[in-house]
């Protein structure tokens, strides 16, 4: 296994992930955007196997992160991969002096919100129709890196 940047060669199969995992999925145009215009975006992806098996993206903001996606084939799941991947944007936003984590999620997405609370992100605020699909809420989760952690 192994734990790489994105690069525009992957962008077919994280769409492909995308539209198995999200029901509102981004495009091709989205991420190729993501990569090549983007000056705060990072993107990852998660290899085994040669299969891009998941994949995380997140925009770092001066001391600020903001984890924008994070999704692992259906196939995968449960076997850390998730985990592996929060892990690798927590120590690179704390490599670089980042002090503060952020990111929504729906607030049915009971998966989800273990892992982020897992890794110490916890719920600040709830958002009011924040998904336009079915104008469900999210929680805000933030994770403070003040220790370096
Ligand atoms: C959320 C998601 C990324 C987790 O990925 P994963 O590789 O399956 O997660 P991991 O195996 O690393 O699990 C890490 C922790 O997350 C939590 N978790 C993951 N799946 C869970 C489940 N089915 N039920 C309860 N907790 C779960 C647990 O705390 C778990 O730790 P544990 O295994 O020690 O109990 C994955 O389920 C996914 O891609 N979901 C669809 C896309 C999505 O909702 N993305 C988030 C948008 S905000």
């Amino acid at each position: 296994m192994s734990i790489r940047m994105m690069d525009i060669d992957d962008i077919e199969d994280v769409v492909m992930l995308e539209e198995q995992l999200f029901t509102s999925s981004w495009t091709a145009k989205d991420f190729l955007y993501e990569l090549l215009e983007n000056q705060y975006a990072y993107y990852f992806v998660y290899e085994k196997d040669h299969v891009v098996a998941g994949y995380i993206g997140i925009w770092k903001m001066y001391e600020q992160v903001q984890i924008t996606t994070v999704g692992v084939d259906q196939t995968y799941q449960r076997q850390g991969i998730g985990k592996a991947l929060m892990n690798e944007v927590i120590s690179f936003a704390s490599q670089n002096g980042c002090e503060v984590m952020s990111l929504e999620v729906r607030i049915s997405n009971e998966k989800a919100i273990a892992l982020y609370e897992n890794l110490g992100f916890c719920k600040e605020a709830r958002r009011k129709n924040y998904y336009q699909d079915n104008h469900e809420d999210a929680y805000l989760m933030v994770k403070r890196l003040e220790e370096g952690k």
